[in-house]
């Protein structure tokens, strides 16, 4: 018989699928890793568990606990689902502009949501990051992941998504192109590649309204680069821990429309159904490949 002891264990291994029509007239073969495979829907999935199990380890989180995380929603779902798999409670804070469908989700696997206004400093006490902080200090066994400066995140896509990244091309792949939010998908991954590869060229996708691209190019955390945008989960306004510049070769800004577009057409000409962030990636994947 073969079969998985628990829905966590079907995490990761997700496959690696040619675009075909969005890259039409583009000599290079752009690839996307579908991470919508993992069982709740994303590439979050692979580090929810790995922040789980390595707390677990250090005795962080005990029979019983709850786990407190801002999210802009996938995260949440992947500790949703370690929660279940593991019989934890939950409580996840989000900013108000991330869609109802993702809080009605996680509301079915059992979490609290907490909505908090997007547009208010990180520093200050309703924002998603803040509540957060406080609910942990004010719950006793509970446990605040923060995937922003958790480096379990970095290090759950250094030890997977990395190898199969680099198994499934065969050590071909010559650009990495990844969204920049907590920056572990981009860097755990990087790092995994570059040491196997070091003239892999790693693209990261940020966003207008983000601080990334003018920290990395400067050294400037430029408060003026900080305003709302439209896209969910990258960009950001804080330099979390899981950003390794040193990994990042360069920044590329995508807008929210472009983003969008890409999107929509990566649903109608691929038949994948993915998100503004997955259409900023191949966005500026699709261009690369053409431009080198
Ligand atoms: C929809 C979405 N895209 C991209 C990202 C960025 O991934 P990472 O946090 O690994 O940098 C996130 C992270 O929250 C996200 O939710």
């Amino acid at each position: 018989m073969h079969y998985y002891n628990s829905i966590i264990e079907t995490i990761g291994n997700t496959p690696l699928v040619k675009l075909n029509k969005v890259t039409k007239g583009i000599k290079g073969t752009v690839l996307a890793k579908v991470e919508y495979f993992n069982p709740g829907n994303s590439v979050k999935d692979r580090i929810a568990l790995k922040m789980v199990e390595d707390a677990e380890k250090a005795g962080l989180l005990k029979p019983g606990g709850t786990i407190i995380e801002g999210t802009s929603g996938n995260t949440g779902m992947g500790l949703a689902l370690a929660a279940v798999a593991k019989g934890y409670k939950c409580i996840f804070t989000m900013a108000d502009k991330q869609s109802k469908e993702k809080m009605d989700i996680l509301r079915a696997v059992g979490a609290e949501i907490v909505v908090c206004p997007t547009n208010v400093v990180p520093e200050d006490p309703r924002s998603y990051y803040s509540v957060a902080r406080k609910l942990n200090q004010d719950i006793p066994n509970s446990f605040y992941p923060n995937q922003y400066d958790n480096l379990s995140n970095t290090a759950a896509h250094y030890e997977t998504t990395g190898p199969e990244v680099w198994g499934q091309t065969e050590g071909k792949i010559t650009h990495y192109v990844s969204t920049v939010g907590t920056g572990g998908t981009m860097c755990g991954t990087a790092k995994y590649l570059k040491e196997r590869k070091p003239d892999i060229v790693t693209v990261g996708i940020d966003t207008y309204g983000s601080v990334f691209k003018k920290y990395k190019e400067t050294g400037i955390f430029d408060q003026n680069e900080i305003y709302p945008y439209l896209t969910e989960g990258f960009g950001e306004d804080i330099l979390p821990k899981n950003v390794d510049f040193d990994l990042i070769d360069l920044f590329i800004k995508v807008t929210d429309k472009d983003a969008a577009i890409m999107a929509r057409r990566l649903s109608r000409e691929e038949g994948l159904f993915v998100g503004w962030s997955c259409g900023s990636a191949v966005y500026v994947g699709a261009e690369y490949a053409g431009a080198s």
